[in-house]
């Protein structure tokens, strides 16, 4: 099908997930022709005087007062969630699979929120276009595990993420990353022990055993925690 309202010239990047999952419905196909055109964060795409292409945030979202990111945000029930306790706040949402944002446009026609913008496709083409410390909160639920050895270097916690993560990043801003992969969660904490632009804001074990206060479950969560598998919370907090 046609690329769903996008159209940019994206520095390729190579995927290993999955970008399509079952066929596709007629009205999830009208959600993603009609809806995601509406909703594409790159409608708000300008250049900067010195020439360079960047988002206007802050005519994508008027009168918020922060932009939040979700990356991998698979059926959106946290974005939702997230967009309807904090009117106030600006959310872009970002997912490569496009069943997963037919999904979340669906249930977008339910809501009457004007503060969810989405980029569907991979993040790595996204970062270039974010402007500098732009973002205030950054949500990563449950990254795609990559459990075996030789693909950890596929997990999201490497540096090619972590380094435009730090430059859109404000200052004092947190990064949030969930998972139930115990080995996931070491390899973050050491990546991010790592960058010295960010600090792990853990003090004690319940920092990271219980969710966080706004917390809503995802989907992938509750797959994780029928097969029995612990989730973990993570924050880092922008230095
Ligand atoms: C395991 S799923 C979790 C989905 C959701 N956060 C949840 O908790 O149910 C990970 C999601 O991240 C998305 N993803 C992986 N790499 C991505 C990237 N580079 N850019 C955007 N999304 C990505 C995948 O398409 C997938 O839907």
């Amino acid at each position: 099908m046609k690329k769903a309202g996008i159209t940019n010239n994206k520095p390729s990047h190579n995927f290993y997930g999955k970008r399509l999952g079952r066929k596709l419905r007629n009205r999830q196909r009208e959600y993603l022709e009609v809806d995601l055109r509406q909703r594409n964060i790159l409608n708000f795409l300008g250049k900067t005087p010195e020439g360079t292409k960047r988002l206007d945030l802050a005519k994508a979202f008027p009168g918020k007062t922060a932009v939040w990111l979700e990356i991998g945000f698979g059926s959106g029930e946290h974005l939702i969630h997230q967009a309807k306790v904090n009117p106030d706040v600006g959310l872009i949402g970002c997912e490569v699979y496009l069943n997963g944002v037919a999904s979340l446009l669906g249930k977008l026609r339910e809501e009457d929120l004007d503060n969810i913008l989405l980029y569907q496709d991979d993040i790595r083409s996204l970062f270039p276009y974010i402007p500098d410390q732009a973002i205030e909160r950054v949500f990563v639920l449950y990254p795609d595990p990559w459990p075996k050895k030789k693909h950890h270097r596929r997990r999201f916690v490497t540096p090619e993420h972590l380094m435009p993560l730090a430059r859109i990043m404000k200052p004092g801003a947190r990064l949030r990353i969930a998972t139930d992969i115990s080995d996931y969660a070491r390899q973050t904490v050491e990546q991010l022990n790592l960058n010295p632009n960010f600090e792990w804001e853990a003090e004690t074990p319940s920092d990271w055993k219980l969710s966080w206060k706004d917390w809503q479950t995802t989907r992938y969560e509750k797959k994780a925690l029928l097969n029995n598998r612990t989730p973990i919370y993570l924050t880092f907090r922008r230095v």
